[in-house]
């Protein structure tokens, strides 16, 4: 399973590029908002840290404006992967982008037939939005069930990348369903270490060795 972190904020990602756990990144508009820099320059930057695949999004709604946002953004780096809306003209311009080898994010994806739609139309990822279905009271990860058995019946390459996960038991259910991908907020990185148990554990050890004197090394 690849962990890709969702944000653009640079210092972030440095942080947690040393870990080894990050396979990539995924960034939005209200990302880069967020991030108080303009997104050529951000994007660029999250390219230098994670030689993985970086998410772009474009911002047009219309497919000829598409095709020239993302071909501007692809042309940032090699490893910058345009991401576009699950609309009619999102897909068209995600088939334009897969016959040029542009590799494709296909996002704000909320039913298994949209999912379908983009994995015929060469989306590289799919990313099936979990946290926000659970938002309106529906199984978000049944979302994730259903686009995997869909693909496995037909061998689609296209990468089932779990997104808007906001929680531990998220990353949990994602993996036991056989996501690809999961791209999430650091703080679930950070949360996902954590165990009372390992505390506890760690703790006693360290006392026991403390009274023992003995120094390793
Ligand atoms: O990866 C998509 C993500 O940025 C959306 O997350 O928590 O705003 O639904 P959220």
């Amino acid at each position: 399973m690849k962990f890709f972190l969702d944000t653009a904020i640079t210092d972030e990602i440095k942080q947690y590029a040393d870990t080894g756990l990050v396979d990539g990144v995924t960034t939005n508009p209200s990302l880069i908002v967020k991030s108080g820099r303009k997104i050529e320059e951000v994007i660029a930057e999250i390219c230098d840290i994670i030689p993985g695949p970086v998410s772009a999004e474009v911002v047009a709604t219309e497919y000829s404006e598409m095709i020239s946002e993302g071909r501007g953004l692809a042309k940032i780096a090699d490893n910058v992967v345009v991401k576009v809306p699950l609309t009619e003209d999102g897909l068209k311009a995600c088939y334009t982008f897969s016959q040029e080898g542009i590799k494709v994010n296909v996002t704000l994806c909320f039913s298994p037939l949209q999912a379908l739609l983009a994995a015929k139309s060469g989306a590289t990822f799919i990313s099936p939005f979990v946290g926000r279905v659970d938002d309106i009271g529906l199984d978000g990860m049944q979302l994730i069930g259903d686009i995997k058995e869909i693909y496995d019946n037909y061998g689609f390459a296209t990468q089932i990348l779990a997104a808007s996960i906001r929680h531990p038991f998220h990353m949990l259910e994602a993996a036991k369903m056989g996501a690809d991908v999961a791209t999430f907020p650091a703080k679930v990185l950070d949360q996902m270490y954590k165990h009372p148990l390992t505390d506890k554990g760690l703790a006693a050890f360290l006392k026991d060795w403390e009274k023992s004197g003995q120094k390793i090394g």
